[in-house]
């Protein structure tokens, strides 16, 4: 049996000693040339800038000949991104803010800025070199009253800075440093908003925090700008934000709460083995709006700007099967230009289907519109995008995407809260928009209850609970009646997989010359990270993995992370994380970053990047939240699109992650993510299902942790039922860094990768392993074991795996051998 190490067990290659800063946790320094293309630094800023949100102003904000007193170390010790492998980037450079806010001509209070400068330079922060063990924030210098006094002698304007960090295995924690303020932040903005009259609050972070200690300020505080984490370029993005030179337009993908206990899945967080999705469809926005309006202190899709702008419908045009409405937004003010996002949602009939108050149906983004100026933007949903998943049958049609008879109520808008009816559609029937299999659905014997809306006496919503409906499938009937193709065995009959490229050859023409042996190849990588046979600092490579591979044209092909970046051992760009780039709402300017960003990889010899992330934020405290886009699938699913498509047009490939439902850092290669199918699908699936529809990712990543008491890695449903029949996705599936061992309850003779084939999850990466007197080395031979024993792994099956995979080393062909 294979051994399949955890990922957490903290001996990991990518576990590699931090220096410094977050952003430079870098792997071995082999590439010495940090000449990056400075068009990509540009559009990285730009993105970064765009995805600052500012959430307060009373016009202290921008600065312009005001003097400014930065308080808080993060001014010097930016958190330009989270932790772990996906921003672990060799960047050049980082810039700080007080360096940006200089370079933008801010003035600022030297003698504090002197003041940090020695200070940090001093007390370095303390970042471990365990994995998994980083910080979330970073001491504090105390600052006396005294300090804070005669710095307001010196400046009109105080700005405080906060920095917070989490990542992969590094969950933030409910804990003054990490969701909450340190007493020693706390005592920070004490002091500096009794001595200052304004003062204007930076939170740089991948995470939201808890901003419940707004209110104990008042309008002390009179501005607040969340940065998210940009990358490299990001704190100069934010300093040109707030000096003025860019005007800030990002706005919120996700529902900041008055407090951590009023999210839904507060109480369904962090347990180490079982997560139960109780809240149901009823994430982020979809709770606040439906049952606990005045729990929210920023709501979905909030975000200020500089300019003052209406909006106005000036056409909405509704037929049998769209919506389409027009909006006119004029900017109203005399000083400054700005971008507006505007924004509808839908309000759906709740008859058998319980629905959310409002749930967003499309977007659209103003260019850069000076004072005086407007622009029509228009926006347009197809009836059948909105249908949801009825997994219970109560409409009478289970399995079953429906639109229910009733009103579509379509509200347009600058936030979720601030939308008003723009157009309406009324449905006579019950329209069933298309039928498909029960698949991932819980499993009978772990059943759960599950939020859903009832309506009391007097008509108003409240939550109510009802049973998750169970799987009635029979997985073993399902998987014996999968289509499966022989390819006859031929023999080497000297066909290399150049001919398969050229067109003088098929695909199954060169699988009909693989040996078993060859196949299982074909089905794993090269065992370790940063192989020799890939691009230095790799994360794995698949495809040409053995000599007889090669030898036969399979080209071996480098997997790097991904996604804010390239982590190989040459220098890369560290670009926005996920969050700062969904908070654009600008999916064509994400996909100019990702354009120059799949060209960096084409530069640097990386031909699969691991990424977009593409989780949900189902809670606030997930450590890798800052690598995924929104509590919301639409968002998600068309910035996800947005990056695929602009990587992919450069002939490398994507591998979006982690599929699916990878909402905790808590345990997750042992996680069990108890959810019903129509979450799933309509909420954790939706946006990989955009995704795979508009921009065809050619690779996926399953994720570690159990969907419904099954692995991802084997989850059949999953990959071969909803992925690749339902959704017709044709590219490879690889698993995340290694995986679980189990066998096959349905099939005995299947173990480890034998089941993991069966299922379509095709590359175990980054390779098996099994530890030989302390050297790791590649013996597993489950695959070929099973194929030999009645009832295992068909050779047909095996095939399947392999053209799979080949498809990919065809696709990236071009761009592999151009650069060798
Ligand atoms: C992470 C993946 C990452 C992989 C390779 C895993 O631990 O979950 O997101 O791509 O490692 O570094």
């Amino acid at each position: 049996m294979t051994t399949t190490p955890s990922v957490d067990s903290g001996d990991r290659s990518h576990a590699l000693a931090p220096i410094e800063s977050v952003a430079q946790i870098s792997s071995a320094l082999r590439d010495t040339d940090p000449t990056l293309d400075p068009r990509l630094a540009a559009k990285a800023r730009q993105a970064a800038a765009d995805g600052v949100v500012l959430l307060r102003n009373d016009g202290v904000l921008p600065f312009g000949e005001r003097t400014v007193a930065v308080f808080g170390r993060v001014q010097l010790d930016w958190f330009a991104v989270g932790y772990g492998s996906g921003g672990d980037v060799k960047v050049p450079y980082v810039w700080n803010l007080l360096a940006g806010l200089r370079d933008a001509g801010v003035r600022v209070d030297d003698a504090l800025a002197d003041r940090y400068a020695s200070w940090t330079a001093a007390n370095r922060p303390e970042i471990s070199t365990e994995w998994g063990r980083w910080p979330h924030h970073f001491a504090e210098m105390p600052v006396e009253a005294t300090v804070a006094e005669a710095a307001a002698e010196r400046a009109e304007v105080a700005v405080v800075v906060l920095g917070r960090a989490a990542g992969e295995a590094r969950d933030s924690l409910l804990e003054p440093g990490s969701y909450f303020l340190a007493a020693e932040e706390t005592e920070l903005l004490d002091r500096v908003t009794a001595a200052f009259e304004r003062t204007v609050v930076v939170i740089d972070a991948g995470n939201v925090m808890d901003l419940g200690w707004l209110d104990r300020y008042g309008d002390r505080i009179a501005g607040l700008l969340y940065a998210w984490q940009g990358g490299m370029e990001g704190a100069r993005a934010v300093a040109g934000v707030l000096a003025g030179e860019i005007a800030p337009s990002g706005r919120l993908t996700d529902t900041i709460a008055t407090r951590y206990d009023d999210y839904p899945s507060a109480e369904n967080f962090g347990d180490a083995e079982v997560t139960v999705y109780a809240e149901d469809i009823f994430v982020g926005y979809r709770y606040f709006e439906t049952f606990a309006p005045e729990r929210v202190l920023f709501p979905f899709g909030f975000g200020l700007g500089y300019a003052e702008f209406e909006e106005r419908v000036v056409d909405a045009s509704v037929t049998a099967d769209r919506v389409e409405v027009i909006v006119e937004v004029a900017n109203v003010g005399t000083r400054h230009p700005g971008r507006q996002t505007v924004q509808l949602y839908v309000a759906k009939p709740g008859r058998a289907l319980a629905q959310p108050a409002r749930e967003l149906a499309g977007f659209a983004k103003t260019s850069l519109l000076a004072p005086g100026d407007r622009e029509r933007v228009t926006i347009t949903v197809e009836l059948a995008e909105l249908a949801s998943y009825d997994d219970a049958g109560s409409t009478g049609h289970r399995n079953c995407w429906v639109l229910e008879a009733g009103e579509y109520d379509f509200l347009m808008g600058t936030d979720v809260r601030r939308a008003t009816s723009a157009a309406s559609v009324t449905l006579d029937d019950l329209r069933v928009v298309r039928r498909v299999q029960e698949a991932a659905a819980v499993d009978p014997r772990t059943p759960f209850r599950k939020m859903t809306a009832a309506r009391d006496g007097e008509g108003r919503v409240r939550v109510a609970w009802e049973d998750a409906p169970t799987s009635t499938v029979d997985r073993r009937a399902r998987v014996l009646s999968d289509p499966l193709r022989l390819v006859p065995p031929t023999g080497d009959r000297g066909i290399r997989l150049d001919a398969v490229a050229a067109g003088t050859a098929t695909l199954d023409d060169f699988i009909a010359q693989l040996t078993i042996d060859e196949l299982a190849d074909l089905a794993r990588g090269d065992v370790i990270m940063d192989s020799p046979l890939g691009t230095p600092g790799n994360a794995g490579v698949l495809g040409g993995v053995s000599a007889s591979l090669r030898a036969k044209g399979v080209l071996p092909v480098t997997t790097a992370d991904g996604p804010s970046g390239i982590r190989l051992s040459a220098y890369a760009s560290l670009l926005p994380s996920g969050t700062a780039l969904a908070s654009t709402w600008d999916p064509e300017l994400v996909r100019e970053l990702a354009e120059l960003h799949g060209r960096e990889m084409v530069r640097k010899g990386a031909h699969v990047l691991l990424g977009p992330g593409m989780n949900l934020h189902r809670n606030p405290l997930c450590g890798r939240n800052f690598e995924y886009f929104s509590e919301d699938p639409l968002i998600t699913g068309r910035l996800a699109t947005a990056v695929v498509a602009g990587l992919q047009s450069q002939g490398v490939a994507a591998c979006p992650k982690h599929f699916a439902a990878n909402n905790q850092e808590e345990s997750r290669t042992l996680n069990d993510s108890r959810v019903s199918e129509r979450a799933l699908r309509e909420l954790y699936l939706r946006g990989f299902e955009i995704c795979v529809r508009e921009a065809r990712p050619l690779a996926m990543m399953t994720s570690y942790n159990k969907v419904n008491g099954v692995w991802s890695h084997y989850h059949r449903d999953l990959v071969t039922t909803i992925l690749r029949e339902e959704w017709g996705f044709e590219g490879c599936v690889m698993t995340d860094w290694w995986m679980e061992s189990a066998v096959d309850p349905d099939f005995p003779a299947l173990e480890d990768n034998a089941y993991r084939v069966r299922a379509q999850v095709d590359v175990l990466m980054p390779g098996g392993v099994k530890d030989e007197g302390g050297r790791q080395s590649y013996v597993d031979r489950t695959i070929q074991d099973s194929v030999a024993r009645e009832g295992g792994l068909s050779l047909e099956e095996l095939q399947r795996g392999a053209r799979n995979v080949l498809r990919l080393v065809l696709a990236l062909a071009p761009v592999i051998t151009a650069r060798a």
